[in-house]
């Protein structure tokens, strides 16, 4: 058992925002966990040889319990982790049915609990660990035909503030990520639905622009990092100044020149 090098579980690691931020973890010395409802064995081979790759539900308890033990057995545990997995859904509010609302609750608010608490429990018996929980923009704030993403992003936001003060004091720190509108494969899928397009993102955002993969996965990084060591309990937003400009588009498109 090698305990020297320091290992990060990351969610959601087959594609997207997930697998950005496991290549940049590793590019950072760390020892990455990969795990996604997808198979993610070539994702974690083409990281190298320190990392591995493990496929399950993170709404499924015991899929989550055994992860934790496995980090526990093969690496001594876990002391980063990055709760990135999520599923998105454009739907209103009254169209949405209780099975969505659920699958919506099982995956990006249940599954984040259960991963904090497994590796949770690693992080506060060895007296030190890092917590990184992607939330949205959509968790500071309302966005129409959202009500269960958004209900589940506030609700991760929530259970960010309340295990910081919880376990901030026992060495593990825990923070959110709030990004803008990122693309990836669930942006392309949600923007074919017809719902918006790339000009009201842009319009929008006072830097004008989507975020990048990368732009998220260092703000991660450096959450997760003892370069943030006195840094618990915030939803940082990674947004271009999104959620700190409440101006109307046509005011906002007036300072572009
Ligand atoms: N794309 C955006 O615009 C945007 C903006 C803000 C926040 N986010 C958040 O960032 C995170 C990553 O999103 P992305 O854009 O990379 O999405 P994505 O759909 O490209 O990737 C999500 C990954 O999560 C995995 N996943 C889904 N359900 C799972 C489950 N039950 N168990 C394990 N893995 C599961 C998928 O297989 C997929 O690989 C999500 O939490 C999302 O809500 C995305």
């Amino acid at each position: 058992m090698n305990t020297a090098i320091v290992t990060a579980i990351v969610t959601g690691a087959a594609q997207g925002l997930g697998l950005v931020t496991a290549r940049r973890l590793a590019a950072a010395g760390y020892r990455v966990v990969l795990t996604d409802l997808q198979d993610v064995s070539v994702q974690a081979a083409a990281i190298g040889a320190d990392a591995i790759g493990i496929s399950g539900d993170v709404s499924n308890e015991a899929f989550v319990e055994d992860l934790a033990a496995r980090v526990a057995t093969d690496f001594g545990g876990a002391q980063v982790l990055v709760n990135n997995a999520g599923i998105s859904l454009i739907r209103p509010a009254e169209d949405t049915t209780v099975d969505e609302w659920q699958r919506m609750m099982a995956v990006n608010l249940q599954g984040p609990f259960l991963l904090c608490r497994a590796f949770g429990r690693q992080m506060l018996s060895a007296g030190k660990g890092s917590i990184v929980n992607v939330a949205s923009v959509a968790g500071l704030g309302g966005v129409i035909h959202r009500s269960a993403y958004n209900t589940s992003k506030h609700g991760l936001v929530g259970l960010t503030r309340t295990l910081a003060g919880e376990w901030g004091g026992r060495g593990v720190r825990v923070n959110a990520v709030c990004p803008g509108w990122i693309k990836t494969e669930m942006d392309v899928k949600d923007m074919g639905s017809g719902a918006y397009d790339d000009t009201d993102i842009v319009n929008r955002v006072p830097m004008a622009r989507f975020a990048m993969p990368e732009d998220v996965a260092e703000a991660i990084t450096f959450l997760a990092s003892d370069a943030a060591a006195f840094i618990n309990g915030v939803s940082l937003p990674v947004d271009g100044g999104w959620t700190g400009d409440i101006s109307w588009d046509s005011l906002r498109l007036k300072t572009r020149g």
